[in-house]
Order: structure tokens, then C-alpha cells, then sequence
């Protein structure tokens, strides 16, 4: 059984993969970059660059992710990916997001299947040239691109999740992770376990469960359903719970004194790669919007996190938060 770590942009930069790796990282196969979004400028933006950088994450196994509707821009970023050492690239069909969506990118692509059809044979015929491009000589191994994708398994409604997986079942695709809701259910409702279930019943290539796993009884329930899926990406539940891959695969359950020294490490690394408090405290909030669950009797001291407008103040709120309140 495999576990991957999900990307979540915003979140799971580089910082944060890099201190999670130290800590738990023993439990989680591969990271998964938040998306890049390339276009015709063919430039990946700073952040964007940087967060994939090699040099930034060498000590785990990351798959960069790339979000485009565009056959040539993601070409282009899978060629610039390819030549940074990467041998597994991503594709992000899922992402909700109305601002992509509008755009028809991410999810956004699931409402037409026969422009998704197109555009998959168009980067698939030309992934196949990339090996051939950095090797003119054929002089040496020619190692091809893992191409992976990630996806919802609608826009609107599942109605045409069996035409999305009859397109699937037409390309090279090595690895397909599904996130059984639609892009109108962004997070919200349960995750369609019947869709998912057609989905690895159909698709000829390994599927990858991805949604809701929060705790080793939701893990349980997913695993004893579909014995047969042998991967499971995890996202906010790896987030609240940094331990909760070494726990699925047997191991202990995180400790509070262990939350502290990780929570401490984060910080460390954020400050290091951000550009001052503000963003500082907006990304350590947003860990605590789901971290903050494995507390009892923490609101009060939520909010003093919430409220806190520089490192002072911030750090009192969490010492008096681990101080005062039972895990
Ligand atoms: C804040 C946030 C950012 C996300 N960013 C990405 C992203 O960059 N690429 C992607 O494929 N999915 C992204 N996702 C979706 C997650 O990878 C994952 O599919 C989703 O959260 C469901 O898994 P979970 O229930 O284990 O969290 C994001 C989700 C959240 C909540």
C-alpha cells in the first residue's frame, strides 16, 4: 500500500513538504507540488519555479503538477519539468476553483470530453518526443515521463464519469488519482464511493483513492470497500494530522509535544522562504484552521492565534494553546 501526500496550493509548498519529510515523511511515497499554471508566456512564475526547484527538495520524491487547458503550454512546462530531472509529471483535472474553472481549466475541462479527448492525444504525442528532444544522439537511456493525472469526476453531475474513463482508458496514463466529487460539490456532501467504484472497476490503468481520509477509521472504511486499490492520496487529513500516514501503515498516533516541535519546525522553514509577518501569520492561520482539530476545548485559543498580528503575539497564542488544552 502506498500513501502520497496531496498538493494543496498555498500549502504545501516547498517549506512545508521539506519539514514534513524530516518528521514523517517515512510513511509518504510522493509529494505532490501544488499546481503550476503555465501559459503562452512560457515562463513559470518565480514562486512557481522556485517551489519546484530541485535543489529545493532534494531529499524527497516530488511530482510536479501542471494546471492547463493549453496542449503547447503544458508541453512546454512538462519539457522544462523533464529537464530539471523529473520523470513523473501531473495533471490537474481537478481543481475547483471558479476562477479556473471559468477559464475551462482544472475540473473546468470534465464538462467537455471531447476537447479533453483531444487535448490529452495532443500533450501524449507530444510527450512521447520530449525523451527524443534531450538526447538528440540517442546516446544515452532515454527515460520516458510518468504521465499521471489527477481528477474529479464531474463538472456538473457524475453522468459523465463512464465517457471520462472510456477517454482515460485511451492514453498512456500511468497513475490515475480520483477525487470522487464533482467541481460543484467542491468539498462539500461525501465522496461518490459508487462513481469511484466504477472507476476502478473500469479503468485499465491503477487508480488512486483521494478524499476525506481524516483518521485511521475513515482510512479502514475505505480500504475494507475497495481491497483492491493499492494507493491513497491524502490532503487536509495530512494537514490536521501530520502523523496520520505513519499511523495508517502501523504506527504510532501523533503525540502533542511531537505537533509542538513539528509546528515549530514549519514556522522556522516559512519564515526562512517568506517575504515578512503578513504572510507569515496568513500561512501558520491556515495550518491552524485544520490542525487546530486535534484539540479539545481550543477555541478560545483558535482565536488568539487568529487575532495574533506579528510573531509575539502568535507565539504566545500557541504556547498558551499547547499549554492549556488537551489533545
Ligand atoms: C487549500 C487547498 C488547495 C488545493 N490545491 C490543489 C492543487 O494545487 N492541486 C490539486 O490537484 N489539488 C489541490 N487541492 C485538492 C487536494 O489535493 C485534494 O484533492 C482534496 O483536498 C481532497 O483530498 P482530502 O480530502 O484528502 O483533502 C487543494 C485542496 C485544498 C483544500
Amino acid at each position: 500500500m502506498q500513501i502520497y501526500f496531496a498538493p494543496l496550493e498555498g500549502i504545501t509548498g516547498f517549506a512545508y513538504r521539506n519539514v514534513h519529510r524530516q518528521f514523517f515523511g517515512d510513511a509518504v511515497c510522493k509529494y505532490f507540488s501544488p499546481f503550476a499554471a503555465p501559459n503562452y508566456t512560457h515562463h513559470f512564475k518565480t514562486r512557481e519555479r522556485e517551489d519546484i526547484d530541485p535543489a529545493n527538495n532534494a531529499d524527497l520524491c516530488l511530482v510536479p503538477q501542471i494546471l492547463t487547458n493549453r496542449a503547447g503550454d503544458f508541453l512546454w512546462a512538462a519539457e522544462e519539468m523533464y529537464a530539471m530531472g523529473y520523470r513523473e509529471i501531473n495533471l490537474n483535472l481537478g481543481c475547483p476553483m471558479p476562477t479556473v474553472v471559468k477559464k475551462g481549466r482544472g475540473s473546468g475541462q470534465l464538462g467537455d470530453p471531447d476537447a479533453l479527448d483531444l487535448f490529452l492525444e495532443e500533450i501524449c504525442r507530444g510527450m512521447e518526443q520530449i525523451p527524443g528532444k534531450i538526447c538528440p544522439q540517442g546516446d544515452c537511456i532515454q527515460e520516458k515521463i510518468r504521465f499521471t493525472v489527477k481528477t474529479r469526476i464531474g463538472l456538473e453531475s457524475a453522468g459523465n464519469a463512464g465517457r471520462l474513463v472510456e477517454i482515460y482508458n485511451r492514453y498512456p496514463i500511468a497513475e490515475l488519482t480520483v477525487h470522487p466529487r464533482t467541481q460543484r460539490d467542491l468539498y462539500g456532501g461525501k465522496p461518490d464511493l459508487e462513481t469511484f467504484s466504477m472507476f476502478l472497476e473500469k479503468s485499465r490503468h491503477p487508480v488512486v483513492y483521494n478524499g476525506d481520509i481524516f483518521s485511521f477509521a475513515d482510512f479502514d472504511k475505505i480500504r475494507s470497500r475497495f481491497p483492491d486499490c493499492g494507493a491513497f492520496m491524502l490532503g487536509r487529513g495530512l494537514i490536521a494530522d501530520p502523523a496520520l500516514a505513519r499511523e495508517l501503515c502501523g504506527g504510532a498516533p501523533l503525540q502533542k509535544e511531537e505537533l509542538r516541535r513539528f509546528h515549530d519546525a514549519v514556522f522556522q522553514s516559512l519564515k526562512a522562504s517568506l517575504p515578512g509577518q503578513a504572510p507569515l501569520m496568513g500561512k501558520m492561520k491556515e495550518l491552524w484552521f485544520y490542525m487546530g482539530r486535534n484539540f479539545s476545548g481550543a477555541d478560545r485559543f483558535l482565536k488568539e492565534i487568529k487575532k495574533a498580528k506579528n510573531e509575539i503575539q502568535y507565539r504566545s497564542a500557541v504556547r498558551a494553546l499547547f499549554a492549556n488544552c488537551s489533545f
